[in-house]
């Protein structure tokens, strides 16, 4: 059966480094804290108004799109990724469409958070395998440094996040190298524990979910309302320990399923790219699978959290660093807001 090949890779962070330290000024927190939790210790934040989701995407797509040799007419579907569109709608790729004056070809967006640039991958894996499309644009691009509440209130959500972008270019394969498979899945029982509710059509719908607090009336009512800013309800929420939890339980089950679907072992993975939500987590599912330090790589210590970007970038940089080669068998993994997590296994 024809595979789809990753025939370019593509990355892009702000030059804007803000270390722990610099999130003194905003909130109570520490180098130490922030370390020791999440093992980042430093991000990059977009300019303010210079810099969005799709400038970022753009810079990594030209990127991947000329290392797989084509140019940005060649490009017949584009799908973007990412939780922090420059507009409520229309979604990213219109936007990137318009700005690398791409021809009139279909723009899919997917909103999976963590999870995003594998269901964006496979989606497009399987346009690819029909014949559908012969060059896809995958992207994922996150500015979060925009949404976070940097009072100390938000302080364990808003230290983990950063800002980028990273992108690939799908091709089909000539030989048995590329995509081997993809595995996607979704529990929507914990769909508030990682969550920006606001703004929103919930209505208070599931407040038997607990929600954050709610009760006041005009917020129940309203899509977007002053009550809102003043609870600090348009960030995002998280209960991170529970996120923790399941993470660790998921991210092994995922990248499992993957390694058994193609007779694979744990000691075959040349490099696991797992999304880049904690250090933590990543070191928590390498000693459960006993992979070794070379088999996992990790650069959240320099980005911190940029949820779609996360894995695009990781698989960007690892590249230039030749930590993959030809023939090498590569496994992505991620887990996050939904929950929804996702693997998939690439032979080089
Ligand atoms: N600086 C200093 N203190 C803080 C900070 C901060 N930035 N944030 C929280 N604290 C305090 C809390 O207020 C709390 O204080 P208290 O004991 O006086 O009440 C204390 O630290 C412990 O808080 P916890 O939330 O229990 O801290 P925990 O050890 O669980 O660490 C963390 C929090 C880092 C969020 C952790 O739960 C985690 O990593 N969870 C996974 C979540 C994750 O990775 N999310 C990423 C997005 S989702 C994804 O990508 C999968």
């Amino acid at each position: 059966m024809l595979k789809t090949k990753i025939s370019g890779v593509g990355m892009y962070v702000p030059s804007n480094v803000v270390a722990n330290k610099d999130l003194l000024k905003y909130m109570d927190t520490s180098d130490e804290w922030i370390q020791e939790r999440t093992g980042i210790k430093e991000r990059r934040f977009a300019h303010r108004t210079e810099e969005t989701t799709t400038t970022m995407g753009v810079v990594a797509a030209k990127i991947a799109i000329e290392r797989a040799g084509i140019t940005a007419q060649d490009i017949d579907f584009i799908i973007f990724a990412t939780l922090s569109p420059d507009y409520y709608f229309p979604g990213c790729g219109v936007l990137l469409q318009r700005a690398m004056k791409m021809k009139e070809i279909g723009a899919l967006d997917v909103r999976n958070q963590c999870s995003g640039f594998i269901y964006a991958l496979s989606v497009g894996d399987q346009f690819i395998k029909t014949g559908m499309y012969k060059n896809i644009l995958v992207v994922g691009a996150e500015k979060h440094s925009f949404g976070l509440d940097f009072s100390t209130r938000g302080r364990n959500v808003s230290v983990i996040f950063g800002d980028g972008a990273g992108a690939v270019v799908l091709q089909p394969s000539s030989n048995d190298s590329g995509i081997l498979s993809t595995h996607l899945h979704s529990d929507g029982e914990s769909a508030e524990i990682l969550a920006m509710y606001n703004p929103g059509t919930h209505a208070n719908h599931w407040t038997d979910q607990k929600l954050a607090d709610f009760d006041d009336a005009e917020m129940a009512e309203m899509f977007m309302s002053h009550a809102m800013i003043d609870k600090a309800q348009l960030f995002p929420n998280m209960d991170g320990p529970a996120v923790f939890k399941k993470a660790v339980e998921k991210f092994p089950e995922v990248i499992m399923e993957a390694l058994k679907t193609n007779n694979f072992q744990i000691l075959d993975i040349r490099l696991l790219i797992p999304h880049q939500a904690n250090l933590r987590i990543s070191q928590f599912v390498q000693k459960k699978l006993g992979l070794s330090d070379e088999q996992v790589y990790n650069n959240i210590q320099k980005y911190g959290n940029t949820t779609a970007a996360s894995i695009p970038i990781a698989l960007c940089e690892a590249w230039q660093e030749g930590k993959i080669k030809e023939g090498d068998l590569i496994c992505l993994a991620a887990f996050g807001s939904g929950f929804t997590w996702a693997s998939a296994l690439i032979k080089w």
